[in-house]
């Protein structure tokens, strides 16, 4: 059966101090087991992630990935100096990311491969815009965007990460998906997944996000297809994220 996970993903956001009182709220309250934890920082302060959470049961990675190995990329980090450096999951393709610095789904999945190979867990975020979805478009857009993926990865590649369903209207605004919704697009996901292959799709996390907060985190974690979250603004708030990750186990 499928695990939990609940990953913060704290953007633009932190300080040494806000961070260090964050974590250590955090291991203090998310004993682990249960469910998996994880939080995924700047990359400046993932020595200090690194440094804080030896020894305990939250996991911790990068917001994105460079999809090249090494060279004249400036700016750029590759997915084997994380893995050199202990770290463990990658976000790509967040839509703050395809739609401000122009990843595309063809580079998303490029930063996929490149997380694969070394050996991270990528979280690949898909997700439909308000636009989209009043239009009636959300399923052809996720199609899309999943397909990008199933073309160009290998099966064992696909269940060795983790989806991310986030509507993007839902993200930052306050405003969630509904259980209902969240579930449909997750099965709808599951499906395409399973179109490849059955067992991996089976197999494979499907989280959601997109204004998930501890008031709303248990509905949305009891639908069958809803295999945890990835949280923005609530992952900020040690209390706020732990009675998250407590809705999931
Ligand atoms: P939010 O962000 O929880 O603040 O809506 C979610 C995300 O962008 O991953």
């Amino acid at each position: 059966m499928r695990s939990k996970l609940v990953a913060g993903n704290w953007k633009l956001n932190g300080s040494l101090a806000a961070n260090e009182a964050l974590l250590r709220s955090l291991i203090r309250n998310i004993p682990g087991n249960a469910a998996a934890c994880a939080v995924c920082a700047p990359y400046p302060y993932l020595a200090q992630v690194r440094d804080l959470l030896r020894g305990t049961a939250i996991g911790w990675g990068s917001q994105d990935v460079s999809r090249h190995e090494q060279g004249a990329y400036t700016g750029e980090v590759s997915a084997r100096m994380l893995v050199e450096f202990g770290c463990r999951y990658a976000i790509v393709g967040h839509s703050e990311r395809r739609t401000l610095f122009g990843d595309t789904d063809s580079v998303v999945v490029e930063k996929y491969a490149a997380a694969r190979a070394s050996g991270l867990t990528p979280i690949f975020c898909i997700g439909e815009t308000l636009e989209e979805r009043e239009a009636g478009a959300t399923e052809k857009v996720l199609e899309r965007q999943v397909r990008a993926l199933l073309a160009k990865t290998e099966a064992h590649e696909v269940a060795a990460g983790v989806i991310a369903y986030e509507p993007v209207w839902a993200i930052g605004t306050g405003k969630t998906a509904t259980a209902v919704q969240a579930q449909e697009a997750h099965a709808f996901v599951r499906a395409l997944v399973a179109s490849k292959d059955g067992g991996m799709a089976r197999d494979l996390r499907i989280l959601y996000g997109g204004s998930v907060k501890a008031s709303n985190a248990k509905e949305l974690f009891a639908m069958p297809d809803v295999d945890g979250g990835l949280v923005g603004g609530a992952s900020l708030v040690a209390e706020e994220f732990a009675a998250i990750w407590r809705a999931a186990t």
